[in-house]
């Protein structure tokens, strides 16, 4: 299977890369299957995702899911965004290649962290 346009285009402009210097979460994970390693860092107001950054040691899908996942939880609560899953991301991007699909995972386990991060620092787990 080839890449969709939508991943290229995801690879080529990814959105929302880079640091939160005052992130109010952050998430690092690392894929078992690739060694790669994926950080995210949300910035959250009352439950709210106001900003998201994330930073990759991935290939070119790690970098297309995680653009995309980023896009997909901005302004969304809490609640919605640890719904996102890594199946939703490769949807939204019209399919990954099969053995680019554990890239996609990175994404979802990196927001879950940051969440998980922020919950842990605000007395809610
Ligand atoms: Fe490292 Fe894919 S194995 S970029
Ligand atoms: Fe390692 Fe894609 S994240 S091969």
């Amino acid at each position: 299977m080839m890449y969709t346009d939508k991943v290229i285009d995801q690879f080529q402009n990814p959105r929302n890369v880079g640091e939160i210097a005052d992130a109010d979460g952050v998430g690092e994970v690392g894929s078992p299957a690739c060694g790669d390693i994926m950080k995210m860092f949300l910035k959250i107001e009352n439950d709210v995702i106001v900003d998201v950054k994330f930073k990759t040691f991935g290939c070119g899908a790690a970098v297309a899911t995680s653009s995309v996942a980023t896009e997909m939880i901005m302004g969304k609560t809490l609640e919605e965004a640890e719904k996102l899953t890594n199946s939703m991301v490769v949807d939204e991007l019209g399919g990954l290649p099969q053995e680019k699909v554990h890239c996609s995972v990175l994404a979802e386990q990196a927001i879950k962290a940051a969440i998980k991060d922020y919950r842990s620092k605000h007395g809610q787990d």
